[in-house]
């Protein structure tokens, strides 16, 4: 056969994905005091991902009393979207032009949003914070949209740019998409404020954009209410939404991919007809999607004492996750941005090249871009993690020079409390 000819010759060569990589170098480092600070999974003090105790007793129950595995349809689990649209919007938003639909993690959600969003408007563009999660961009393009970036961070005060972000979404047109991260921006960790929330709202409503909120991570910032709120505040105000819901990491049960879609119309008939048309979509994408975690966190969501199991180990996580960051944003005044930032991730204001020093160095685990999981600390490798970070650090003179003080600080009361 022609080589020109052969199937697959007019592929592009294709990297295997950045942050699963980092799984495989990291795993394949034989160094001891290695650390993992790349791929967003909660770890415990131990640097361990159990599974939850609410998970266990769930999974206990259905392995004794679950009667069938037949099939349940394109919609997943009826009662689990329900309960999950009720944690995420709370008792009172029993809305006609709502719906939820099981999909396969929240990558799952974003991925079947995106096509019906083509299916709706194929001309529609994609607005989405530069920088985001990496899977976005893909995510959005091979559903068949552009995607555009605005500006969001801003290294200096390590807050929301959120001025510059308004600029720019000036150049949107009508019925353009913005991509907002629910909680717990990845990678930078930031959070709009409510009043930001309350800007965004109206932007959409006076530019007629679609906002589709990713939320991936409620109750790992500031508590499962407070994490929801901004994103209650927007749906209440427009008329058109979408929601991606991941329980990935709020019930640990990443690798049996658990989330949904959410979808508000503007009307109750324009709700049942984008109903109709993802269950298309959901049919052709992956038929049904996987029972097991969604089963679980129904089960867990239910009934009241594995509920209230689940939140309070929610809570520790959490509360675990703002401990280390106040203790590694003491270490250095360039760091301090990183104590009010939330949920597992913080962008280090590192120089080019830090990077992979570190990994050498230190066997120091991130991304590219300098993303931590501050999951990936603890009380025992914090001091080492600093030792690699501190001589990589990008720092004005002035927070330079406050860093000196400051690690000359800590090392004395390091030195008394010994
Ligand atoms: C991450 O950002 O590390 C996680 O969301 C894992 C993933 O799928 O990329």
């Amino acid at each position: 056969m022609n080589g020109d000819r052969m199937p697959f010759t007019a592929l592009c060569p294709r990297q295997p994905d950045a942050l699963l990589a980092l799984i495989t170098m990291h795993r394949a480092d034989p160094r001891p005091d290695k650390i993992d600070v790349g791929v967003g999974v909660y770890r415990d003090e131990e640097g361990l991902t159990p599974v939850m105790r609410a998970v266990k007793r769930a999974e206990a129950r259905l392995l004794s009393d679950q009667q069938s595995k037949s099939y349940l349809g394109a919609e997943g689990d009826i009662r689990f979207a329900e309960l999950l649209m009720e944690l995420a919007f709370g008792e009172a938003r029993r809305d006609t032009r709502c719906f939820g639909l099981q999909t396969p993690g929240g990558t799952g959600a974003l991925r079947l949003g995106a096509q019906l969003l083509a299916c709706a408007a194929p001309a529609s563009r994609v607005w989405m914070s530069r920088p985001t999660w990496p899977n976005h961009a893909p995510i959005f393009a091979e559903a068949g949209l552009e995607a555009l970036v605005h500006p969001y961070f801003d290294p200096e005060s390590g807050g929301i740019a959120f001025e510059a972000m308004l600029d720019a979404l000036r150049q949107s047109r009508q019925g353009d998409v913005i991509l907002l991260h629910g909680c717990c921006h990845n990678p930078t960790g930031t959070q709009f404020t409510t009043e930001q929330w309350a800007s965004l709202a109206s932007l959409c409503i006076g530019r007629g954009l679609i906002p589709f909120v990713d939320i991936a991570y409620q109750g790992l910032g500031d508590g499962l209410d407070a994490d929801g709120a901004g994103m209650r505040l927007l749906l209440e105000a427009v008329p058109t939404a979408l929601v991606a819901y991941s329980c990935d990491k709020n019930f640990a049960l990443y690798r049996d991919r658990v989330g949904a879609l959410v979808v508000q119309a503007a009307t109750k008939e324009l709700g049942a007809l984008a109903r109709a048309n993802a269950l298309a979509l959901a049919r052709s994408l992956w038929s049904m999607p996987p029972d097991h975690g969604a089963a679980v966190v129904r089960t867990i969501l239910d009934e009241n004492e594995l509920r209230i199991s689940w939140s309070d180990e929610l809570d520790d996580m959490r509360n675990r996750l703002n401990r280390m960051r106040a203790d590694l944003a003491a270490t250095h005044p360039a760091l301090a941005p990183i104590a009010s930032q939330r949920g597992l991730f913080s962008l280090l204001p590192i120089e080019a090249g830090a990077v992979a020093a570190m990994r050498e160095s230190h066997g120091i685990y991130m991304p590219a871009d300098g993303r931590i999981n501050l999951a990936g600390l603890n009380e025992t490798n914090l001091s080492r993690f600093v030792e690699g970070l501190l001589p990589h650090l990008k720092a004005s003179p002035a927070v330079a020079q406050a860093g000196v003080a400051a690690i000359t600080r800590n090392a004395t009361t390091n030195a008394v409390r010994r």
